[in-house]
């Protein structure tokens, strides 16, 4: 961390470990049910989301919300720091259910969108409606309206749509085409595994899960490049699936190996155990290897390991079958889907020495990178599609103004960014607070920002991009010297301007939308 970082950070505190919702400790990722998320730090272990706080060094100029833990975790978003701060090419795209009126919740979402494609990236705003016709059974004329407000408010904020992609699932036949090719990659069990489907679930809830698949894809169709997908964690279980079946269209896969056979992960560790040890002190022979070891010598190393497991047990087995066959590292390339020629012309690519098995070339002289590389630049030049893993961000769950969670059918509990911007004021001013029961307490005790739906907005949005001033009324807060009632006020009318202005913008953002290439009204019924 830099000293301005550590500056920064000193005077923005950050949102709350567990986002507001103390006392419950379970973590249901579910994209279609209730999504409740007693403690953010069990989806790092549970379900191996890393921490935002990791990547935050390496992102160029971080969002408000990066800087202020909203933001909280991420897949792979080194991918995309890295590609931002070198000028290459990346993606951002999102989706939305045109189930209701878009609120604050979903600001969060376009904010984080416009920011990267403020940096550069391609920037993609979907309207998920067949998913809200197939999950929500909406209507197609109440999904016409919904899908209208979300664009207008995604414009109002500053989408650029010039230089990014709008468009609807239901019109989008390129995503359509490629949700089918995705099909062929899942099976039945699979979907209800992850989603907990059965017999009685519709078809369609599983042609959405795939068309999410490959809206999620669909910025790398015409080239590979890395790809961020800001979401609420409900739609983790999206992001698992959707960068498994992207390693699953792929040409070839590229795995570490030590000799003609296959490993699993596990075994493979083992393996480079047992063969560092055989060679640390050999001395290495004339063509520069230390290729004296054979597979039988790991299988006896490795005899005297424990405890036992089903790993040792099968590496063992496996290493006793391969017998007097040289241990030699190597990147091996697996051919997955490749074609013939495709699969010719990699053997052709590979420089340095190499051995072609049936269904795999393994290479003695690239590195693992180098052969990633070099895997994907075959693919596309041979009509692959070569995608890479999309990333993903995740924000927190707003609190409601109520208490509880904040949710589109409980007015009260939300800021529909329609609200008449009285209304809007009204809602915060009858919003609970982390206040103290009486102004002496509260002079005395200072208040509870961490626990207040209040401060919350005033971090996620009223603050905007001013660190100092979310700082300052954070310090104020539990210091003591802020009251609740005139906190309020404040945050109620910048709430009320806020919403005054966005609805501005969206009155003068009908003529743009009007002349985009987005069907306003649908042809279906
Ligand atoms: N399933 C998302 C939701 O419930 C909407 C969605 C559809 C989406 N396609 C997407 C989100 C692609 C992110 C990326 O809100
Ligand atoms: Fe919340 Fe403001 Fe009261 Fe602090 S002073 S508890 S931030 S309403």
């Amino acid at each position: 961390m830099n000293d301005d970082e550590a500056d920064r950070r000193a005077r923005t505190p950050a949102v709350r470990g567990d986002g507001g919702t103390k006392g419950a400790d379970d973590v249901a990722l579910d994209p279609w049910g209730s999504t409740s998320v007693g403690d953010y730090r069990k989806l790092f272990e549970e379900f191996g989301i890393e921490s935002f706080e990791d990547v935050l060094p390496r992102v160029p100029t971080p969002h408000y919300l990066m800087r202020r833990g909203v933001i909280f975790g991420h897949r792979d978003y080194r991918a995309v720091a890295e590609a931002m701060a070198n000028d290459e090419p990346f993606a951002a795209l999102s989706g939305f259910m045109p189930t209701g009126d878009p609120h604050i919740g979903h600001k969060l979402v376009f904010d984080e969108l416009i920011w990267h494609q403020e940096r550069g990236g391609d920037a993609y705003g979907l309207i998920a409606d067949l998913e809200a016709h197939a999950a929500r059974g909406l209507s197609w004329e109440e999904i016409d309206e919904h899908a209208e407000s979300y664009l207008l408010s995604l414009l109002a904020l500053g989408f650029d749509p010039e230089e990014g992609t709008l468009y609807r699932q239901s019109t989008n036949e390129a995503v359509q085409e490629l949700a089918f090719e995705l099909g062929t990659k899942a099976n039945f069990s699979e979907l209800g595994a992850i989603y907990d489907f059965d017999g009685e679930t519709e078809v369609s809830y599983m042609q959405s899960v795939v068309t999410q698949m490959a809206d999620i894809l669909y910025p790398q169709l015409e080239e590979p490049k890395p790809t961020v997908i800001p979401v609420g964690p409900d739609q983790d279980p999206h992001m698992r699936l959707a960068r498994d079946l992207a390693g699953r269209m792929r040409y070839f896969g590229v795995t570490e190996a030590y000799a003609s056979f296959e490993l699993d992960d596990a075994e493979r560790g083992l393996v480079a155990r047992a063969y560092d040890a055989l060679t640390e002190d050999a001395p290495e022979d004339s063509d520069g290897d230390d290729s004296d070891v054979r597979c039988s010598d790991a299988a006896a190393w490795l005899n005297s390991e424990r405890p036992p497991s089903d790993a040792l047990e099968g590496a063992i087995e496996t290493l006793e079958a391969g017998g007097k066959e040289p241990l030699r590292p190597r990147v091996r390339f697996l051919d997955r889907n490749a074609t013939p020629a495709a699969f010719e012309a990699l053997i052709e690519a590979i420089d340095g020495e190499k051995r072609v098995y049936e269904g795999h070339v393994d290479s003695f002289s690239l590195d693992r990178e180098a052969a990633e590389e070099l895997a994907r630049e075959i693919e596309t030049e041979h009509g692959g599609y070569g995608f890479r893993p999309p990333s993903s961000v995740y924000h927190r769950f707003m609190t409601g103004l109520t208490g509880g969670k904040m949710s589109s059918s409980v007015p009260a509990s939300h800021i529909s960014l329609l609200d008449d911007p009285a209304d809007g004021h009204d809602k915060v001013m009858s919003a609970t607070t982390g206040g103290r029961e009486t102004a002496e307490k509260q002079r005395e005790l200072g208040g509870e920002a961490d626990e207040c739906p209040v401060y919350e907005l005033y971090a996620y949005l009223l603050s905007g991009d001013d660190d100092e001033f979310a700082a300052e009324v954070y310090e104020e807060c539990v210091g003591g010297e802020r009251l609740c009632g005139g906190c309020k006020e404040q945050a109620a009318e910048l709430m009320a301007e806020f919403l005054e202005e966005h609805q501005e913008k969206r009155e003068e953002a009908r003529e743009v939308l009007a002349g985009l290439d987005v069907e306003l009204e649908s042809d279906r019924r």
